[in-house]
């Protein structure tokens, strides 16, 4: 008999889960106001809020830690993540920050000013708060198969390059400080760009005197979908892919909370010296001297050594085929998804679910809510409460696709966990046709008023 699929690791160290009662989790998420952000971790029994800084790390990280080197100037630990960036990405240049947004302030303080045009794939919504905050304008040039779900296209967080061209000639070559790739594409549904679209972006930035930049936080598993799905990189191994991907880009921001598997850090990758320099007096300003950047030296330790794992193929087999598994149970259940899954997350199409909720009355957030209180799962609502308000006419913004992200943390959960959420989905799907109000906000922020956002259910 041909073996099965078994994860490459064991499991050390154990951290236990609390079951709660429906009638529990009624009273948490109505003192919650109905933002599953407010939610204790002890309300919530299998959580899938985010992938970010959640995942398990290694006994090898762990042992990182115990070596850091807690100097404030020139520590061991900064020069060993240096070495490790440069040796994996290929950057000479690079600034530990304190996660991935971090990283977005600093860089775009160097680069973006006001009236500014920054074109990409879907950014994401840090990304976006900061070209924002600047009062510059992010432009998303994402395929179109990107916003059909039901399409299943290899590479959907591609961008297209018409769109790309056109916002290239449309605005003086002054205005566009940068083009961002976002590998893999976090807000249309964790999808992977081609290393041919990476390529062609990259040729057409060049043409036009633009700089073509990552917002790199999943790009090991950018990697990995080119390794399984793109022709001609069958037989090369993920860090030659990385190697050649990075090639293509300038520099890019990175959270490490997510493929560096460390449960903090970040930091900005640049092949120039002079953009490296003016972004040093913002990182010092911002998150710390250039050697921490806002981390203690066992985080930098832990980073290096998480890049190497999270750029290992075995690691990233276990980890997408993870995702895959649920979103196969997902399909067998019939529950609309995202297709082809992502690399973290499986998006599930709310306004194919939820039909008769209308969207004004936030669809996916009615169908995240639904699924707390079946299963005490916690996923995330990636649609109008996210997409915020137009800064200038503050209209909801009624993006086109309204999901619910069940986002995996690394080597947390097991396949058992991935099945009771399957089945907490698939017991809402069979009562869906009953579920025909959603919510209203009671009060919001100005700016990501997804976080702090308060609701009440439409009786
Ligand atoms: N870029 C992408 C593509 C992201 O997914 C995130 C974070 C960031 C930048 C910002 O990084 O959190 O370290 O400051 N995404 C998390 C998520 C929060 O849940 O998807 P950060």
């Amino acid at each position: 008999m041909e073996l099965p699929y078994a994860e490459p690791y064991k499991i050390k160290v154990v951290e236990p889960l609390y079951r709660s009662t429906r009638e529990e989790r009624e009273k948490w998420i109505r003192e919650a106001r109905y933002n599953l952000f407010n939610l204790r971790s002890e309300q919530v029994f299998i959580d899938l809020l985010t992938d970010s800084g959640t995942g398990a790390m290694s006994h090898y990280q762990w042992s990182e830690v115990m070596l850091g080197d807690e100097s404030y100037a020139g520590s061991s630990s900064f020069f060993k993540l240096k070495a490790t960036v440069e040796e994996l990405l290929g950057m000479p240049y690079f600034l530990p920050t304190h996660q991935g947004r971090a990283a977005e302030n600093v860089l775009f303080s160097a680069l973006i000013k006001s009236g500014d045009i920054v074109p990409g794939n879907s950014h994401f919504d840090t990304t976006k708060g900061h070209i924002e905050y600047r009062k510059a304008r992010a432009v998303d040039c994402t395929i179109d198969e990107a916003s059909n779900t039901a399409e299943s296209h290899p590479f959907k967080g591609n961008i297209d390059l018409e769109k790309l061209e056109d916002v290239f000639k449309k605005h003086p070559r002054e205005k566009i400080p940068m083009c961002i790739i976002t590998v893999t594409c976090n807000t249309s549904g964790g999808q992977p760009v081609s290393m041919e679209n990476i390529r062609e972006v990259s040729a057409l930035c060049k043409k036009y005197g633009i700089m073509p930049l990552f917002d790199a936080a999943r790009f090991a598993e950018n990697a990995y979908f080119i390794k399984i799905r793109e022709k001609g990189y069958e037989n090369a191994n993920i860090r030659e892919i990385v190697k050649e991907m990075f090639s293509y880009v300038d520099g890019a921001t990175m959270s490490s909370k997510k493929d560096a598997i460390v449960n903090i850090g970040g930091f900005v990758a640049l092949r120039d010296k002079e953009i490296f320099d003016k972004a040093s007096v913002f990182n010092i300003m911002y998150e710390g001297y250039l050697t921490y950047g806002g981390l203690a030296g066992r985080d930098l330790g832990a980073m290096a050594q998480g890049l190497k794992e999270g750029t290992d193929f075995h690691y990233l087999e276990s980890r997408i085929g993870q995702v895959a598994y649920l979103g196969e149970l997902l399909q067998n259940y019939n529950v609309p998804i995202q297709v082809p899954t992502g690399g973290h997350a499986v998006f599930v199409d709310a306004k194919k679910f939820l039909p008769n909720v209308p969207k004004e009355e936030y669809q996916a957030q009615t169908l995240a809510i639904e699924l707390y209180l079946e299963g005490g799962v916690r996923g995330v609502e990636i649609g109008t409460l996210l997409a915020d308000r137009c800064p200038k006419t503050r209209e909801n913004r009624y993006p086109r696709l309204e999901l619910l992200r069940l986002a995996i943390p690394r080597r947390t959960y097991t396949n058992n966990h991935m099945e009771y959420v399957a089945t907490s989905l698939a017991n809402i799907w069979q009562r869906r046709e009953k579920i025909n109000r959603g919510l209203r906000i009671v009060s919001e922020k100005p700016i990501m008023r997804h976080f702090t956002v308060e609701l009440e259910k439409i009786k």
